[in-house]
């Protein structure tokens, strides 16, 4: 049997870091779902003419060549782990994230990842409300702005108040799209990160696994 614990939550919520060491725990694969956005991003920066041309970003679907391996992003063969982190690709991720075709090709792609791989933790934006509503257990991790923000600066050693101004942009964005917003999914248990160390977010979100219903 495939067990998903899919955890949701804006960004800088401390959804990876949580996901990874959940992942550890429970000898589970681990998927960022983000990647996959930041990852068509990484193509689309590099080879559309223009960002705003819907048509030609979805042309590029078709060369297109995305795997996800022991936490490696990789398109068309080449390593761009580091390079999607850029703030770059995540204000163009946050964008090409509101195409719904494009949704729909990365939905059926992690949701066959995840067949294919088996047991997961898998994080990110809609995970629990579109990607696997049926999840064992859905998790959203949330947590004050400037917190976030905080978190987010010391990540990508920038000032924290460029950085609070991109988190606020594409939290407005991602949740006020029309295609799958961000938003709480039914029965997922909503978790506050702003005054928690990682340690106990983990530990309860583990205890909450343990008596959930397989
Ligand atoms: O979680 P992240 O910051 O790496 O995600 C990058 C962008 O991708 C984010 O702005 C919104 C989008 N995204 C999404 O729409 N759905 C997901 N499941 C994951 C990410």
């Amino acid at each position: 049997m495939v067990d998903i614990l899919a955890i949701d939550g804006p960004s800088g919520s401390g959804k990876s870091t949580v996901a990874k060491r959940l992942a550890s725990e429970l000898g589970f694969n681990y998927l960022d779902t983000g990647a996959t956005y930041r990852a068509f991003a990484y193509l689309a920066f590099y080879a559309a003419d223009d960002l705003d041309d819907i048509e030609e970003l979805l042309d590029l679907l078709d060369g297109f060549d995305l795997e996800y391996s022991d936490g490696k992003v990789y398109v068309n063969r080449k390593d761009v782990s580091e390079k999607i982190r850029s703030e770059n690709i995540s204000q163009v991720a946050s964008k090409i994230a509101q195409i719904k075709e494009l949704r729909s090709y990365l939905v059926r792609w992690q949701q066959e990842w995840v067949e294919f791989n088996g047991s997961s933790v898998v994080e990110g934006r809609d995970t629990t409300t579109v990607v696997f509503p049926n999840a064992r257990l859905k998790i959203f991790l949330t947590a004050d702005d400037k917190v976030r923000s905080l978190r987010r600066s010391l990540e990508i050693n920038k000032d924290v108040d460029s950085v609070q101004k991109n988190i606020l942009e594409r939290d407005s964005r991602d949740s006020n799209r029309a295609e799958s917003p961000l938003m709480v999914a039914t029965n997922a248990v909503v978790l506050d990160s702003t005054n928690k160390q990682i340690d106990e977010i983990v530990e309860e979100i583990l205890k909450l696994w343990k008596s959930s219903n397989p």
